[in-house]
């Protein structure tokens, strides 16, 4: 009997920490050895030429979330899971939204069930707390965090999710008491309001308006209101999707003060322009393919963020991935999206682009490294959320998701290629060197060369039992 099911050979072993030629001996889904080298194994991979990176954790995606009348995310579960895994994704962390009125208990529940059974990758639940009651604050919000859901997201922004500051502070109160994990949308909701219609007033009702709607200081804002009151409670929490210089400036500011101040990018703040959202040619309405939020902004504000990954500003970078089809009456052309951009939903697909964005615009052009890149899309995540010494690296006791990735392939993004659910990716035609051929996910080959090979029910929705670091 071979003494492991799976050995990979020949390949750079790449961790936040190491670069080095080593093998990996695999068994029962799990790593037992990384060394020079391992004994027999039932199946060998053979890694020559090739980087061995911890798979992919994207902590900041959505799938099959609630999104107002009409209007239908064009992922589910085992869509999104898909081009995870053949993006080089070992695991993703999705939102369980509480809608106003409803118990965040059973809403936690009801998106537990929809997950299981359907993911082609490992899957960790957030919360999406959107009425904090004092039934939510009192018991079913401990309760759930003691249940391993250990994080959830708030919004100081959207009509349907605004919390005020005071209900900040008490939801801010809860996590610091049961040891959860608060990640924060730093958007003001009383300043996008007053500039949307002044815009709409003033006849601006193009996708372009979007941009115009939310500038850098109505995030520059909350973001420091959501460290003030952070501060004030004594939580660690993380901003998430930060856009440019200015919100990161506050970032950097209270990290500078010892403050624990956690921050996310996302590919989208480095690679895009608001300029997308005034559309391809003469067609305005296609810069609706471009809305999210906060959007994205200009170049000297991608030199920023990439200044902040460098100088360790931002600990992680995740996709934001959530998903409308374009050309549809359910997603960005929905009836009331053509009349104003206000009614565009927000987001944009990425889920299965993140890894090869970032590694072509951040490795490949030598401003961040190896390392770096291993810390951004993998270790720091699985640190921040609870996940580590099971999933974020490459060692022993690890659970073995691995992404193999061939640093000198050059690759031009396609729609056609792509597993997701849209109809459209905002990086059609973008160039990458460096792409990823293999995921392997608790042992066992998921994709290859763009091919999925997993069956949806592979991937675990997995309990969080650990405190986040
Ligand atoms: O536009 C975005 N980012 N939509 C997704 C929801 C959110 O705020 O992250
Ligand atoms: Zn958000
Ligand atoms: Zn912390
Ligand atoms: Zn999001």
């Amino acid at each position: 009997m071979p003494e492991f099911d799976l050995a990979i050979r020949g390949g750079t072993v790449v961790t936040a920490a190491d670069t080095l030629r080593a093998e990996i001996g695999i068994r029962d889904g799990r790593i037992v050895t990384v060394a020079e080298r391992v004994a027999d194994a039932a199946r060998t991979v053979d890694a020559s030429g090739l980087l061995v990176l911890p798979g992919g954790i994207d902590s900041h995606v959505h799938i099959a979330q609630p999104s107002g009348p009409g209007i239908v995310m064009a992922d589910d579960f085992a869509s999104a899971t898909r081009a995870a895994a053949a993006g080089g994704n070992t695991c993703v962390m999705p939102f369980a939204l509480q809608p106003r009125g409803a118990s965040l208990r059973e809403a936690a529940e009801a998106y537990r069930a929809l997950a299981e059974g359907q993911c082609h990758v490992d899957v960790a639940i957030h919360l999406i707390v959107s009425d904090p009651t004092e039934a939510v604050l009192g018991q079913e919000l401990p309760a759930l965090i003691a249940a391993g859901y250990t994080s959830f997201k708030v919004f100081m922004t959207y009509d349907d999710l605004v919390l005020n500051d005071r209900q900040i502070l008490d939801v801010f109160d809860v996590a610091r008491r049961e040891g959860a994990r608060v990640m924060v949308h730093a958007e003001g909701y009383d300043a996008i309001r007053y500039l949307s219609e002044r815009l709409e007033k003033a006849g601006e009702t193009r996708p372009f308006g979007h941009a115009l709607s939310r500038p850098q200081l109505v995030e520059r804002e909350a973001a420091h209101r959501a460290i003030s009151h952070a501060e004030l409670v004594d939580l660690d929490i993380v901003i998430v999707h930060v856009s440019g210089e200015q919100a990161m400036e506050q970032i950097a500011w209270a990290q500078g003060r010892g403050l624990k101040i956690h921050a996310e990018t996302c590919p989208q703040y480095l690679t895009l322009t608001a300029d997308d959202m005034k559309g391809i040619g003469d067609d305005p309405m296609s810069g609706a393919k471009y809305v999210c939020s906060p959007p994205p902004r200009d170049a000297a504000s991608q030199a920023a963020i990439w200044s902040g990954l460098q100088r360790g500003v931002f600990e992680v970078v995740s996709s934001d991935h959530c998903p409308f089809r374009y050309d549809d009456p359910a997603g960005k052309l929905n009836p009331r999206g053509k009349t104003s951009f206000r009614w565009i939903p927000n987001g944009i697909p990425g889920i299965e682009t993140r890894l090869p964005v970032l590694f072509s615009e951040g490795v490949s052009t030598g401003r961040i490294t190896l390392n770096q890149f291993a810390a951004l899309t993998a270790t720091n995540h699985a640190k921040l959320y609870g996940l580590y010494l099971r999933k974020g690296s490459i060692g022993p006791g690890f659970d073995a998701d691995l992404t193999l990735w061939d640093p000198n392939h050059r690759e031009t993004i396609r729609q056609a290629a792509l597993h997701h659910g849209a109809d459209y990716t905002p990086w059609e035609g973008f160039q990458v060197t460096g792409w990823p051929v293999m995921t392997i996910a608790r042992g066992r080959v998921i994709a290859e060369d763009g091919r999925v090979l997993s069956e949806p029910g592979q991937g675990r929705v997995l309990d969080r039992s650990l405190a986040p670091g």
